[in-house]
């Protein structure tokens, strides 16, 4: 084993409990230092490769990169704070200009906030606004965000919502998550039950059509455990939508970014949403949101939405130096990302032939979950195996997330290097071979 758990990682331990609530934490106990490119240090010095980019945020490498980087610094000793939503200033500006070139044709209006929650606030607060309709339709295993709107939305887990009611108007329905199909079909005989399900009972039985504003979707579910749909589902979604006068709101907080391959992760499914949420990597590792409409929907009145701290400068100068970054690598980026994925793909797949606790795997570019169950044939969720895969790869230098119940999500840096990702799938191989081995002795 690896890693050392040192005299230093346990006091920090001891000293978060003490003052810090209790929040999600992983299995194992990885105390940040410092980090660049795809690597990672710990307080002890311990040195991992990750996998996590710090949950999808470090897209473009760990710590961003040197020119995001120094736009930041350079940022910092001009202005760091202009009062964007009382005063004026250019940057924002100009990075929405550029922002708004990566959506569809006609995208053309941004709000900017600093987080996945609030920029899914201020699209609820749009969408109501633009329809004057007051209810929303979401799905289980969603994950929109943890303030009160948009925990209305998210429905992965009833312990986050524990407590917390009641919530603003939303009906949740079943996403197609096809290897644990809620109709207990398959794909694609199954007919698309969960669009009929939507239509036939959510819309018909308990909210009137006419009073949903939106339907928000994660074109690939994240935190509910990275769970990619067919494309007919994204379809049927947007058709629904359209039948009845409702706007679709794609959350690509977790999945935009180019983390897909695409920057938009709708772009996957030839749909195009309404309005679209980001966050996470947009600023390569500070805090933004950002919430983008259509242009034709038109503007908010004057007073209905603003913060303090949206358009913070030294954080729009990283997002623009990360876009810039973006725009002028995009063929060899897209191209890496694609290459990567294959490599990814291949390689869990044969996992998955080699070892019965691998139920699926699943996913679109960089962004890969693999589903772990004690049986094929009962797919009983391995919850503490999984667990304990995450711990072995952190003993021996690999950094993993969990998702959703028993799932492990697998999003390097898309900057990792070749080298890298094969050590870490390397690392990730062994624990799971342990972890079959003593499942199945
Ligand atoms: C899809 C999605 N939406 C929203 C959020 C909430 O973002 P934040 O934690 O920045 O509020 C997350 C966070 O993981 C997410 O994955």
């Amino acid at each position: 084993m690896g890693t050392k758990i040192t005299p230093k990682i346990k006091s920090v331990l001891a000293r978060d409990k003490k003052v810090m609530f209790t929040t999600t934490r992983t299995p194992y106990p990885f105390v940040a230092d410092r980090g660049e490119g795809d690597i990672v240090y710990d307080v002890s010095g311990n040195k991992f490769i990750d996998f996590s980019s710090f949950v999808s945020v470090y897209n473009l490498g760990v710590n961003a990169n040197l020119s995001i980087r120094n736009a930041a610094k350079k940022q910092i000793d001009k202005l760091m704070h202009a009062a964007f939503t009382d005063f004026y200033a250019e940057l924002p500006v100009t990075f929405a200009e550029k922002l708004v070139k990566k959506f569809p044709k006609g995208f053309g209006r941004v709000f900017f906030s600093n987080s996945g929650t609030e920029a899914n606030e201020a699209a609820i607060k749009f969408a109501r606004l633009f329809t004057k309709r007051q209810y929303t339709l979401s799905f289980y295993n969603a994950f929109h965000g943890r303030t009160l709107g948009s925990l209305s939305l998210t429905a992965s887990r009833s312990s986050q919502r524990h407590y917390f009611g009641p919530f603003p108007n939303t009906i949740h329905v079943p996403y197609a998550y096809c290897y644990r199909c809620p109709f207990g079909k398959e794909y694609p005989s199954c007919g698309m039950a969960c669009l009929d399900y939507i239509k036939d009972y959510a819309l018909s039985k308990e909210v009137h059509p006419t009073e949903v504003s939106a339907i928000f979707i994660e074109p690939m579910q994240g935190e509910g455990g990275y769970i990619a749909p067919p494309v007919e589902f994204i379809k049927g979604v947007r058709e629904i939508a359209d039948d009845n006068g409702m706007l679709l709101v794609s959350d690509e907080v977790q999945s935009g970014y180019m983390r897909t391959g695409k920057f938009l992760a709708m772009d996957n499914f030839g749909v195009e949403a309404d309005i679209y949420t980001m966050a996470k990597a947009i600023a390569g590792g500070l805090p933004m949101g950002a919430t983008i409409t259509r242009s034709s929907l038109g503007d908010i009145p004057a007073g209905s939405h603003a913060n303090t701290f949206g358009g913070n400068l030294v954080a729009v100068a990283a997002a623009n130096a990360s876009i810039d970054y973006l725009n002028a690598n995009k063929a060899s980026i897209s191209a890496e990302i694609r290459r990567k994925s294959s490599i990814m793909f291949k390689r869990l797949n044969a996992m998955k032939e080699s070892y019965a606790i691998i139920g699926d795997v699943r996913g679109l570019g960089m962004m890969i979950g693999i589903e772990l169950v004690r049986s094929r044939e009962t797919k009983e969720p391995a919850v503490t195996e999984r667990d304990n895969i995450l711990k072995s790869c952190f003993n021996n230098g690999l950094i993993l997330l969990p998702a959703g119940i028993s799932t492990i999500r697998i999003i390097p840096p898309l900057t990792v290097s070749t080298d890298n990702l094969e050590k870490g799938l390397g690392i990730l191989e062994d624990a799971i071979k342990e972890a079959n081995s003593s499942l199945f002795r």
